[in-house]
């Protein structure tokens, strides 16, 4: 058999070129070209139709695929992934470096072993040894649990068809290769056409594969991006590093919703769920302190209070500092521009300071708010009365647009001992029925009116 032809294809430009470059010759661009393997001599009698050889079913009588999902004694881990682990599915875990992703998988692998099932973790990263070592740490000694350190594809997918598990992890997708393509592990081509290659694999055994991937801050070419159309679900293991919190979140599911996330903590004991993240999250605030504004944000399906708080400070530059810790940057300079606009503060000559507490990411404009309310404590010097939480989106006029899911929020506030919430207009919507003051503000400066206490 001849090798099938190989190009390299710019993914910027579309050039064609015959050898790999590290940067594109047509449009410069640097790490764009992927190893294709291309046709050989196209032919015009392959582009007529066939007579067909399969059948096209009426829907229903498609017989529905009556899968068992697998689930876990980890609740947070289920409910992002829909209900339990489907049989068969290809699962991406992706994340930064060192955040929990080979912790995660070596603490489920245990959990499916200790269910009676064996299981493969396979690693390219670590030895056999290692991956003991930080069992023991865990206290994981299941011998239902195989681990194998390999990065031949073609290797690890044999032992995963003579071991026939019950769950199959490779750590990582960027550590294993395919020894008819070229290019080294890691590399587009690579990363792609094994993860093809697994996800068949898991489609005609049965097995339900996870597969970590790498975000690399500035290859994130190479990382789990290229993947997301080939798997069927996609698990993102977030937090700041310094941080104890790390949440799991779903951006791709097919066999559940997205936007689910479960909360975890990083602890001596690996990765423990947390049962009531809200609480966790608001643990150390202090009560009464200027700059810190409580926002109710939706995480999927679950809300969740979060600290937002902001310092300004009378800046020495020219050109003032803007830091955004666990807000969009792009967010914070509007919510900056209207608050000196529309409110009139005076942000102009102020270093301006924004952080969400626990290392959480919010991505929210429900939670502008907050941020807002936060600036003008710090800068005011008011602190926000401990029984008030706000939620609602900022406009450029100023203006507190409404947000989804508000009795949903106001009722997790309200369980966590919040009297009082600052909320959009309701426009002639029903009252949300919880037994808390709902305060509706039309504006930005009536909400600051209302949240901050006396001068
Ligand atoms: P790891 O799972 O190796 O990260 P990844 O696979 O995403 O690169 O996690 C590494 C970090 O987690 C490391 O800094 C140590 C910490 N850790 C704990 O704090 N407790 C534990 O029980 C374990 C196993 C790791
Ligand atoms: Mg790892």
């Amino acid at each position: 058999m001849t090798k099938p032809r190989t190009r390299y294809v710019c993914q910027n430009c579309g050039a064609v070129h015959l050898r790999w470059e590290g940067r594109c010759p047509d449009c410069g661009e640097w790490n764009t070209l992927v190893e294709t393997v291309v046709e050989t001599r196209p032919r015009p009698e392959a582009r007529q139709p066939l007579a067909p050889t399969s059948d096209a079913t009426p829907l229903p009588e498609i017989e529905m695929e009556a899968f068992e999902r697998l689930r876990l004694p980890l609740e947070e881990l289920n409910r992002v992934l829909g209900g339990g682990i489907v049989p068969g599915s290809a699962v991406l875990l992706g994340g930064d470096p060192g955040i929990g992703k080979s912790t995660l998988l070596l603490q489920t692998s245990a959990l499916v072993a200790r269910m009676g099932g064996s299981v493969l973790y396979v690693s390219g990263e670590e030895s056999a040894r290692q991956i003991r070592m930080r069992a023991e740490r865990l206290g994981i000694r299941d011998p239902n649990l195989y681990v194998l350190a390999e990065i031949n594809l073609r290797q690890i997918m044999g032992h995963i068809e003579r071991l026939q598990p019950k769950l199959a992890v490779v750590d990582s997708i960027q550590s294993v290769y395919l020894d008819d393509l070229e290019s080294a592990p890691g590399s587009i081509s690579q990363v792609r056409e094994c993860a093809a290659v697994l996800l068949r694999l898991a489609k005609a055994t049965g097995v339900p594969i996870f597969l970590v991937g790498h975000v690399t801050k500035t290859g994130a070419i190479a990382g789990p991006r290229v993947l997301e159309h080939i798997v069927d679900t996609v698990l993102y293991l977030e937090g700041e590093r310094f941080h104890a919190y790390r949440l799991l979140r779903s951006v791709k599911n097919r066999f559940g919703s997205t936007d689910e996330v479960g909360v975890f903590e990083m602890t001596e004991q690996g990765l423990q769920e947390v049962q009531n993240p809200s609480e966790a999250f608001l643990a150390e605030r202090l009560p009464n302190a200027a700059g810190s504004a409580i926002a109710v944000t939706m995480e999927g399906t679950r809300p969740l209070l979060v600290e937002v708080q902001a310092l300004t400070s009378p800046s020495p530059f020219a050109q003032p500092r803007r830091t955004a810790n666990g807000v969009d940057f792009a967010r914070l300079l509007l919510l900056v521009a209207v608050l000196s606009k529309r409110v009139g503060l005076n942000l102009s000559n102020q270093d301006v300071f924004v952080n969400v507490v626990g290392g959480l990411r919010i991505s929210e404009p429900a939670a502008d708010l907050a941020v807002a309310v936060a600036i003008a404590s710090s800068y005011r010097n008011r602190p926000v009365a401990a029984d008030l939480a706000v939620v609602g989106e900022v406009g450029l006029s100023g203006e507190l647009r409404s947000v989804g899911q508000l009795e949903r929020r106001l009722r997790e506030a309200q369980k966590l001992g919040f009297r009082r919430c600052l909320v959009p207009p309701l426009r002639g919507r029903e009252r949300p029925a919880v037994e808390m003051e709902i305060l509706p503000v039309r504006t930005l400066g009536e909400a600051l009116e209302a949240a901050l206490l006396g001068a």
